[in-house]
């Protein structure tokens, strides 16, 4: 059995005194929940004092993106040893790092590979853009993205990691996926390429989240289905109530 687990990419928002406010309203509301993991990924700024609050509770915490190298001359960017101080958990890949950073199958492996060095756990994010979705390309982009990243990852590397699907359209548009669609991907194109790549065995193990305009009003229609195994959470995590009743919802 895999325990469900409900995450929140907090995107750019919140300064470190809001996120202290959002953490405070968080806190009491998931402490009881103890049947599901709930991870949270604040900005970077609020990471250090996020991290004091939730040591000790059952919120565990996240960054939002990495740079592969240890150290040196590389501005504005943040490594993992800097990371694994503080949070156990870094999303990689995301669509939006992709489309507006420049990201690519390439560099999204390196910080695999990097993050796995320095003891985080990657949340691996893929999924299609609406125009790919639309050409029928679906199943292949989500392959593609998914063998690219994990290229030289150990089978305790991969045992480590969640995996998020998040197809490009469904992402802040209220358009969600449907959850026998997104089951469908999960199960045709990740789960079962990493039975391929690693084991049944491995496959069966790894907790695989569905994202994209998860709400408390349909976040258990996803739940609902064998493969997805919680939720990566943009903007209702940015609500206590919402994030706390998707937990719920979880359950
Ligand atoms: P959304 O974002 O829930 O706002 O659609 C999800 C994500 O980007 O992880």
């Amino acid at each position: 059995m895999r325990k469900a687990c409900v995450a929140g990419n907090w995107k750019m928002h919140k300064t470190v005194t809001e996120a202290e406010t959002l953490v405070q309203e968080l806190l009491p509301g998931l402490e009881g929940i103890s049947a599901v993991d709930n991870v949270i990924c604040p900005p970077f700024t609020a990471l250090d004092r996020i991290a004091g609050m939730v040591r000790g509770s059952k919120i565990e915490l996240g960054a939002q993106n990495v740079f592969w190298e240890e150290q040196g001359a590389y501005t504005g960017e943040i490594s993992p040893p800097m990371l694994a101080e503080l949070v156990k958990h870094v999303i990689i890949g995301h669509s939006e790092r992709r489309a507006y950073f420049q990201e690519s199958d390439q560099t999204v492996n390196k910080k695999v590979q990097a993050a796995l060095t320095a003891g985080l756990r990657p949340i691996l994010c893929v999924g299609e853009t609406l125009e790919e979705y639309e050409a029928g390309k679906t199943g292949q982009v989500v392959r593609r993205q998914l063998l690219a990243a994990l290229d030289g990852v150990s089978e305790e590397g991969i045992s480590t990691m969640m995996i998020a699907y998040e197809p490009v359209w469904a992402i802040g548009t209220g358009k969600a996926a449907t959850p026998e669609g997104a089951n469908r991907v999960i199960r045709d194109y990740i789960r079962d390429e990493l039975a391929g790549l690693f084991s049944r065995k491995v496959a069966d193990r790894i907790r695989i989240l569905y994202g994209g305009s998860v709400k408390p009003v349909n976040a258990r229609e996803f739940f609902e289905q064998p493969d997805i195994d919680g939720a990566l959470v943009g903007g209702a995590s940015l609500k206590a109530d919402d994030f706390i009743q998707i937990t719920q919802a979880a359950i």
